[in-house]
């Protein structure tokens, strides 16, 4: 039997809660379809458990697209003070923890429990542990057969995120989608991701596991970020490195400046002034963990002169190795631990002011499925918000 519903929406993540609670509101009768067996899984673990569910300083400079504009009119039809305002009329505390990025006081599960709520009081009906078998057109909307049954809708909303995390229910299917009715899907790859390094400085740089700088990471088209940089087992991690990591190809360099606020070779030679015998290593680590210090001298096969008798050529090397250190990382972790997809619905086939696409009548891509991706530090949970606010006015 054919159940038969105004609106379905595939993905009960971010964009999908939003979107259901939204065309709730405006009357239609909607289901929320996810094979999980939660709703909002990524905001349940995102933001070390705390959710970074906006960031008061989001515009559309933040965001990374084949088409750097579409992701205006979204962001400005529902910005990050709508979200805040939904937030506040929830009582839920939160703080800014830096930069502009909020998290909850207390937990992520207030804002799933919130979405939940929004969708509850507009009708919305959420099924879950629901497999999607394939979607169809009809003459007038399209017919979604599940492993519980089938619905017939006018609308159909794609939500179902990117592929990074598949453990926590990522798949291709809104790729697969798309394809199906028409739509030019992107190149994907992994963003917000740490780095892997060749097995030479993997050696060398493990034993500074856990050990964090401040850095300015650089990637090779100019873009930079002033924030934490994170050796671990595995490689490079930390803000500054998952930043930089969606604006890097296979192959290109990053290049770190390991003390952005000040030069060291200036440092140096102000401290050899008064105290010329002390040793480069010591002096080093005055401003970077010992661990660190060792390594890098082991790293870049550096001398330990007095800081006295420091050479032009010896300044000139420890410019490079502490402000311009190049590293080619020998790949990404990838989907496995990346926060985000970068790529993927090409906007091009999606109208900016309602997220339908342009060819297909009743069809709608929010969220990461579309290839609009965001910066760490609450900005990919703005997009899902306001992608999908937009799609719930006219789905
Ligand atoms: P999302 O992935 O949230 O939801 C997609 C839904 O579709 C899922 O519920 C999935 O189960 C369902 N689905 C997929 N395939 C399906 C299928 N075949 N059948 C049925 N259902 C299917 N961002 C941010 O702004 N602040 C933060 O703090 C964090 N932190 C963070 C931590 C971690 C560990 C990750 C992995 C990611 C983040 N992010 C983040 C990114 C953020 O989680 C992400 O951008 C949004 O969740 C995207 O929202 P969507 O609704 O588009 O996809």
């Amino acid at each position: 039997m054919t159940e038969n519903v105004d609106v379905v929406v595939i993905g009960a993540g971010a964009a999908g809660l939003m979107c259901a609670a939204e065309a709730g509101k405006r009357g239609r009768s909607v289901r929320l379809l996810d094979h999980g067996k939660k709703a909002g899984r990524k905001i349940i673990i995102s933001g070390g458990g705390r959710c970074n569910f906006t960031n008061m300083y989001a515009e559309p400079a933040n965001y990374l697209s084949q088409n750097p504009h579409f992701c205006k009119s979204a962001l400005a039809q529902y910005t990050q003070w709508d979200f805040i305002a939904m937030v506040d009329k929830h009582g839920i505390a939160y703080h800014e923890k830096t930069l502009g990025q909020l998290f909850c006081d207390d937990s992520a599960h207030q804002i799933v429990d919130m979405l939940l709520k929004e969708c509850d009081d507009a009708g919305v009906k959420v099924q879950l542990r629901t497999e999607i078998l394939g979607v169809e057109k009809l003459d007038n909307g399209f017919l979604v057969k599940t492993s519980q049954g089938e619905l017939a809708c006018t609308s159909l909303v794609v939500a179902c995120g990117g592929l990074s995390m598949p453990k926590l229910g990522a798949t291709p299917l809104g790729y697969q989608i798309a394809e199906q009715f028409g739509l030019n899907v992107l190149p994907t790859r992994a963003g917000l991701v740490p780095f892997t390094l060749q097995p030479e400085q993997k050696e060398v740089l493990a034993e500074l596991s856990g050990v964090s700088v401040d850095s300015y990471a650089t990637a090779k088209d100019g873009t930079g970020f002033k924030e934490a940089l994170l050796f671990t087992h595995r490689g490079l991690s930390g803000p500054a490195v998952l930043q930089v990591s969606s604006y890097w190809q296979p192959g290109e360099a990053v290049t770190f400046d390991l003390s952005p606020q000040e030069s060291l070779i200036d440092w140096l030679l102000e401290q050899a002034k008064t105290q010329p015998q002390l040793t480069l290593k010591n002096a080093l680590a005055r401003k970077f963990p010992k661990s660190m210090v060792e390594a890098w001298i082991k790293l870049h096969q550096l001398p330990n002169p007095a800081i006295g008798q420091l050479s032009n050529k010896l300044r000139e090397q420890l410019n490079t190795v502490l402000h311009q250190w190049q590293v080619i990382p020998s790949g990404t972790e990838g989907y496995r631990t990346a926060e985000v997809t970068l790529g993927g619905v090409d906007t091009n086939g999606l109208s900016s002011k309602t997220m339908a696409a342009k060819n297909v009548d009743g069809l709608y891509f929010i969220g990461e499925v579309v290839d609009v991706t965001g910066w760490l530090g609450g900005f990919n949970f703005q997009w899902a918000w306001s992608s999908g606010w937009l799609a719930g006015q006219y789905a």
